[in-house]
């Protein structure tokens, strides 16, 4: 048998949190071939893989990398970690179906300026990122947010009935385009005044689809509770599941709460489909809230459009150097975007250690100082996590970013090396694998990923990419919950 590419001698992690174990894997037309003993056998290209891992490539389940996989294709901060997928239009916003007049409204600027929001349709964006080849798979959810600037004049109130029958069609036209479900940003000022009805009759068009509904819930402070009853209460009025999106307590006076969150998710995975993702930091990153602003805890400037002189410098410095009180200088640094030191790190631990949690980065490429989750979620969790503080075994850590997050958004025949599978491959160096990235110096790539596939082409070696763009727009694949009824 001819192939070509085959990888021997690897530690195969599979993607379904089983154990490693050593074979050879051959690659075929983009697919998964052979496991197994392949002695004998010739390859174009032939790789001894001898002490590190091949795991599935990984899956990034939270991202805003929705206009970025467009305009810059070569994803570095993502390629560089071992991510082979990304899902697009978390938290509420979305690149499509959008018509702008005017500005984006807050926090869809994090996806770009009025310019790269050119997709009025969801079918528009998904050829603009066909057209695009980006190196990595792509797939879309639909932002409430999105939709609500496409049809109300005034963000701050919530829809009325000929808007929400406006905005519900716009949302069934893109699941017909193959969009995975919908994403809410509740928390955020243009979200937060929608009524719960408003998301629960948006939300009845996923159940036609077996689409998903993914909540940036309406709080993440004290109220978190409530929001989380909330997001349960819309899913089971649309009979879909529902990820809760980056879950975490945030804010000084909700540390060690994360016990109750977990138990509330628990228990409402007995009567529904619930899971959530995690990014493995324990501050937060978006646009600059004043709500947020506080001496609690810190917080740094990561850009802003009237000083972007302050990118990288504390909230604290500027007030202290500008002579006002921290709230004066927020609004004088408006628009902006902001890291907040807001979270314990035994509750970022206990969430990502929870069965139920996938891994995503939430990271912001489009921030000129990014938080670094962007460069360096998924080594973070595998090395520090995982092999430095023994948080949980390699192949869950594993998992966590690919057979559970293929299953949960129904990517068929991807998260796991399985004959027949898609070849979205990493090869790294358990070791060795670590984020590199830090808060002060938050662009730089992971070390330890040596080899990184997408459906079959290799695409990173050696610490480098090599400019090969073989990744493909995914639309949503049956029914997505099935992929919640298994562990
Ligand atoms: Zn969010
Ligand atoms: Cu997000």
């Amino acid at each position: 048998m001819q192939y070509h590419t085959l990888i021997r001698n690897a530690s195969i992690i599979d993607g379904s949190n089983r154990p490693a174990y050593l074979a050879d894997v051959a690659i075929v037309d983009g697919r998964i071939a052979r496991i197994g003993d392949v002695q004998g056998a010739r390859a174009e290209e032939e790789i001894d893989a001898a002490g590190r891992v091949l795991a599935p490539g990984f899956i990034d389940v939270h991202t805003h990398d929705d206009t970025v996989v467009i305009r810059q294709p070569q994803l570095l901060p993502k390629l560089s970690q071992g991510v082979t997928t990304v899902i697009v239009g978390n938290c509420g916003i979305s690149a499509s179906p959008v018509s702008l007049r005017g500005a984006p409204p807050d926090p869809m600027n994090l996806l770009g300026t009025a310019a790269a929001f050119v997709y009025p349709r969801f079918s528009d964006y998904r050829a603009a990122v066909q057209a695009a080849q980006p190196c990595l798979n792509v797939a879309a959810l639909v932002g409430h947010t999105a939709l609500r600037s496409n049809h109300l004049d005034d963000l701050s109130r919530t829809a009325t009935p000929d808007e929400i029958s406006a905005m519900r069609g716009q949302l069934r036209e893109s699941l017909e385009a193959g969009a995975l479900g919908l994403s809410t940003g509740l928390a955020y000022a243009s979200a937060f005044n929608a009524s719960t009805d408003e998301v629960q009759q948006l939300a009845e068009e996923l159940a036609a689809f077996g689409a998903v509904y993914t909540t940036h819930l309406r709080s993440e402070f004290e109220p978190v509770l409530e929001a989380m009853d909330e997001a349960f209460r819309i899913a089971r009025h649309a009979s879909s599941p529902v990820i809760i999106s980056h879950l975490k307590c945030a804010g000084a006076g909700n540390w060690g709460r994360s016990p109750q969150l977990l138990a509330s998710l628990e228990q409402a995975a007995h009567t529904q489909a619930v899971a959530c993702d995690c990014y493995p930091y324990a501050a937060s990153s978006s646009t600059l809230d004043l709500k947020q602003v506080t001496d609690a805890h810190r917080i740094t400037i990561t850009w802003s459009t009237p000083h972007p002189e302050v990118s990288g410098r504390d909230l604290l410095d500027i007030a202290a150097q500008w002579d006002v009180p921290l709230l004066d200088a927020a609004r004088r640094l408006q628009p902006a975007g902001a890291v907040y030191y807001g979270m314990d790190e035994a509750d970022v631990r206990r969430i990502l250690a929870h069965p139920l949690s996938m891994i995503g980065s939430d990271g912001l490429p489009e921030d000129p100082f990014p938080h670094p989750r962007l460069w360096g979620a998924f080594p973070r969790v595998l090395g520090h996590f995982s092999r430095d503080l023994g948080l949980f075994p390699l192949h869950t850590a594993v998992h966590k970013m690919t057979g559970l997050s293929a299953a949960r958004f129904g990517l068929q025949q991807r998260g796991e090396i399985r004959e027949g599978f898609w070849a979205d491959l990493v090869l790294f160096d358990p070791l060795r694998v670590r984020d590199v990235a830090d808060f002060t110096d938050p662009q730089r790539s992971a070390e330890g990923i040596d080899g990184v596939w997408v459906n079959g082409v290799r695409s990173y070696v050696d610490g480098q990419a090599n400019g090969a763009r073989a990744g493909r727009f995914l639309p949503r694949e049956g029914d997505l919950r099935v992929g919640f009824s298994r562990p």
